[in-house]
């Protein structure tokens, strides 16, 4: 440590990994100043210093294994806490982020070009601007420049979908097929579409390849509107697309022959704009959709609901639940269409929450008037 004025410090190529965990157990920020690789390393050495001090409030079974307890909904509770206490300690390491002939510019030793990564997450930089950052946000940053170059691939289009940072991006492909399966026997051509809650765009896209007449999609996340636009000029559907900024239901048309909607699935409250697209406290989306559906339906119309049953299995929301919003909503379902996620969760048996991530279904349902 070279330096101390309040509650943050300067850290250095001089900091061990034990001083610097110290510090940040007493709430004191960590101003990084030494080598790019070394702050990384001390990140991730302080990292592995929370995961012991977290094992040790778990206890021991006879054969010295350590045992999680609690049902599903307390384990799942325990974790996003853990996770939250975990990015808070990280986030006391911090670095600054400068302006240098328009651009932001990391001032450390062995530091990457970071102009174009920040430039997309945090806009042009103000002229003599210092932003002070998590390190790991910073990380975060530049990981998230890597996809949004390198784009996802996305099997129902034949393309790929470049995701902006802090937007969902559609890594898991099987929910995308089964509403392009679904597309494909019921979608007539020309048919009006509102998509709910659109992202990168994914299913508007795959809406217009499969005939949709015109598309209206909605993002409550800035970020995802531009982003939106972005992907479906890209891919020759913009035409046919409208994006726009809004809470559910666009302005303008009110009703449509088709909503799509794949809300965040977990009950929870988001901590950034990416889990937008994961949490809804209170699954609120959800149930302002099942409540609001009905009356933004054409005669005959359908609104096709698109959701993992993952808060179920952890007991933060019944099947019952979700069977009685539809059901107050004035709505039937029509029909039920499943698909098992093949994402990478599912084989991590070391997660306490394995059995139930390995049993999640995702569902698109069919629903129409009563
Ligand atoms: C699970 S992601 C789905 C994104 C995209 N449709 C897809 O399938 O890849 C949920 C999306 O809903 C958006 N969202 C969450 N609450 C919303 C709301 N109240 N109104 C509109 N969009 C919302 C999030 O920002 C996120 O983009």
């Amino acid at each position: 440590m070279t330096s101390t004025s309040g509650q943050t410090t300067v850290a250095d190529d001089t900091t061990t990994a034990d001083a610097a965990f110290a510090q940040l157990r007493r709430g004191t920020t960590l101003l990084w100043q030494g080598d790019f690789h070394n702050g990384r390393q001390l990140i991730k050495a302080v990292d592995r210093r929370l995961t012991k001090q977290a094992a040790r409030k778990t206890r021991k079974t006879e054969n010295g294994k350590r045992q999680v307890r609690g049902t599903a909904a307390e384990l799942f509770l325990r974790q996003r806490e853990e996770r939250a206490r975990r990015a808070e300690i990280l986030g006391r390491i911090v670095v600054d982020l400068e302006e240098k002939d328009g651009h932001w510019f990391l001032d450390l030793r062995r530091a990457p070009e970071v102009a174009e990564a920040c430039g997309h997450a945090y806009g042009a930089a103000p002229r003599q601007e210092c932003r002070r950052i998590p390190f790991t946000e910073l990380q975060g940053v530049l990981g998230a420049y890597q996809w949004h170059l390198k784009g996802v691939d996305v099997p129902a289009l034949g393309d790929k979908v470049y995701p902006d940072y802090g937007v969902f991006s559609p890594t898991r492909s099987e929910y995308v097929d089964l509403v392009d399966e679904v597309a494909a026997s019921s979608l007539k051509s020309g048919m009006s579409v509102l998509e709910l809650g659109t992202g990168t765009g994914v299913l508007a896209a795959v809406l217009v390849r499969r005939g949709a007449g015109q598309v209206t999609a909605t993002d409550v996340n800035p970020r995802a509107v531009v982003c939106a636009r972005a992907n479906l000029d890209r891919l020759g559907v913009g035409e046919r697309c409208e994006v726009v900024e809004a809470d559910l239901w666009p302005s303008a048309p009110e009703t449509a022959d088709v909503v799509v909607f794949n809300p965040p699935w977990l009950p929870g409250t988001p901590t950034s704009e990416l889990e937008l697209g994961i949490y809804d406290a209170s699954s609120d989306a959800l149930r302002r959709f099942l409540a609001e559906l009905a009356d933004h339906l054409t005669d005959g119309g359908e609104g096709w609901l698109v959701l993992s049953d993952l808060a179920e299995h952890l007991g933060l929301r019944t099947r019952e639940q979700l069977e009685a919003w539809i059901a107050e909503g004035g709505l039937q379902v029509l029909g039920r269409e499943d698909t098992t996620p093949r994402h990478p969760k599912v084989l991590r048996e070391d997660d306490p929450l394995h059995v139930a991530r390995s049993r999640e279904v995702t569902s698109l349902w069919r629903l129409g008037r009563a």
